[in-house]
């Protein structure tokens, strides 16, 4: 057991053990540090999708989990799990209140608004254990523009990039710079905030819309324009009090709506890991090149991170890993995946971190391949059509290491109907991720809703091809 001991901290252990350094001198690992352990918890995760449904699954299957309960829920996490109502889930002051009345002893956070208004912060001050960063942390997701100027002062591979206040400058940077660029809204819009565009009227547009029209309100008043990167993208995942962490294995999601990446960005169709494209020695250069700078420059700038460290990465052709952005809170699809994959306590690792003593660094314990499809409904993303009856569920849960995770599912009258547009996340595990994959198409085959629509071809860049998806049965009868 071990843990992180940055370099300007008078109490580390007499034995420390050297790892990577993170730019200004090594970090050390403190050896023999005791771990706590707790028992008989009851855990309230806040959220209402498959990551949330995921999460509560795994937790439920701990032996030191007394109960679950999920707010406000859907309806898979409804049946399966404890469940109270909770009106605002971004409101600091309801989710504490909630924390308290349930007398939980961890909230756990799924979604990133919550945690950029500082309900984990109002959490901690009720003297409630909370998994997932204060306000002052969580701005590395909710302002772009502060993770730029973050990863600068610390050194991470990010993208070249201005940030604009003023739309007149905007136009002209993008004048200036010409060629494809990305414009990133500073602020959270739901993952709509960010134009790939691949020519400067493009880039004029996306300004004129974010700064000038205020298509996302105040959280356009600020735009950061970066240069585009090439190469193909992961999601590496981190466990972390701040000090001790556990890198989770990569996963690759796939964002865009139809088979071949093509159509419009979603907040994706489906995920598979550990995604070959980060192998052992990508990962070991993600560690020291993103993951231990960005610890070192959390403890630097003296914010306290408990809580899981997103990294979306663009791993460039010749396998460097830069920085596209740093969530506070776990991905959807991916946490299906990593869910199935971790062969470790989830919820002491979480209790761990929420209550500062992870005495671990390296890489979480993980077995076999996992593959989650999400199975979308007609509209999505732009108007998905809700209230469509959902038929199947039990038969295709009952494919072998299958999961039907449910994100936008609401119970009318004893029957599960669609209730948003991504409907469901059926996850699957394998000794290979083929095997996952088959499994997981087989049981999306035995699923119907009016409009279901769901990519093919998850997992097919590792798979070398066009992915093995079946085709669904069609209508309800
Ligand atoms: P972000 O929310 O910053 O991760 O951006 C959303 C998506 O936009 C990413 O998942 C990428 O597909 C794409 N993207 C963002 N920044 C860049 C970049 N600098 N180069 C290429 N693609 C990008
Ligand atoms: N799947 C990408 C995200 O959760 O942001």
């Amino acid at each position: 057991m071990a843990a992180l001991c940055f370099p300007d901290q008078a109490s580390c252990g007499t034995n420390p053990a050297q790892v990577h350094g993170g730019g200004s001198g090594p970090l050390q690992i403190m050896l023999g540090a005791t771990t706590m352990t707790a028992s008989n918890l009851r855990v309230l995760v806040i959220g209402s999708g498959a990551r949330e449904h995921a999460l509560g699954t795994k937790l439920a299957t701990s032996e030191r989990v007394a109960e679950v309960i999920v707010a406000p829920g859907n309806g898979g996490t409804r049946r399966e799990l404890g469940w109270a109502p909770l009106a605002n889930a971004d409101d600091p002051t309801a989710v504490a209140a909630l924390a308290r009345e349930l007398e939980v002893d961890l909230v756990i956070f799924g979604p990133e608004a919550p945690l950029v208004r500082g309900a984990a912060d109002a959490v901690r001050n009720a003297g409630i254990l909370a998994f997932g960063p204060g306000a002052a942390g969580a701005r590395l997701e909710g302002s772009k523009a502060f993770f730029k100027e973050f990863a600068v002062r610390h050194g991470l591979p990010t993208a070249p990039f201005r940030v604009f206040t003023e739309a007149g400058e905007a136009h002209r940077y993008i004048e200036e710079r010409g060629g494809p660029l990305v414009v990133k809204a500073d602020g959270l819009c739901a993952g709509k905030g960010v134009v790939v565009a691949a020519t400067p009227d493009e880039a004029h547009e996306a300004v004129a819309q974010m700064m000038e029209r205020r298509f996302f309100g105040e959280a356009g008043s600020t735009v950061v324009i970066e240069d585009v990167l090439e190469g193909a993208e992961a999601s590496v995942h981190v466990i972390t009090d701040g000090r001790g962490y556990l890198v989770l294995p990569p996963v690759q999601d796939h964002k865009r709506l139809l088979d071949g990446d093509r159509g419009p960005n979603t907040g994706g169709m489906g995920a598979y890991g550990p995604a070959s494209l980060l192998d052992e020695r990508g990962m070991a250069r993600v560690v020291q090149r993103v993951v231990e700078p960005t610890l070192l420059g959390l403890h630097r700038e003296g914010i306290p991170y408990r809580g899981v460290l997103f990294f979306g990465l663009m791993v460039t052709p010749g396998g460097d890993p830069m920085i596209l952005e740093i969530n506070a809170r776990f991905g959807d699809p991916e946490t299906g995946v990593l869910v199935a994959l971790l062969d470790e306590d989830l919820a002491e690792l979480l209790h761990q971190a929420a209550s500062g003593s992870l005495e671990r660094v390296g890489e979480a314990r993980v077995h076999g391949h996992a593959a989650a499809v999400v199975l979308a409904s007609e509209g999505y993303p732009f108007s998905p059509r809700k209230g469509q009856a959902i038929v199947g569920l039990e038969e295709a849960s009952e494919v072998e290491l299958t999961y039907v995770l449910h994100a936008g599912t609401e119970e009318q009258a004893g029957a599960l109907v669609t209730a948003g547009g991504r409907v469901l996340c059926v996850t699957s595990q394998g000794d290979t991720l083929k095997e996952a994959v088959v499994r997981a198409y087989e049981a999306c085959a035995r699923i119907r809703f009016a409009g279901m629509q769901f990519r093919r071809d998850i997992g097919y860049r590792a798979l070398g091809g066009a992915g093995v998806g079946v085709a669904p049965r069609q209508g309800l009868s």
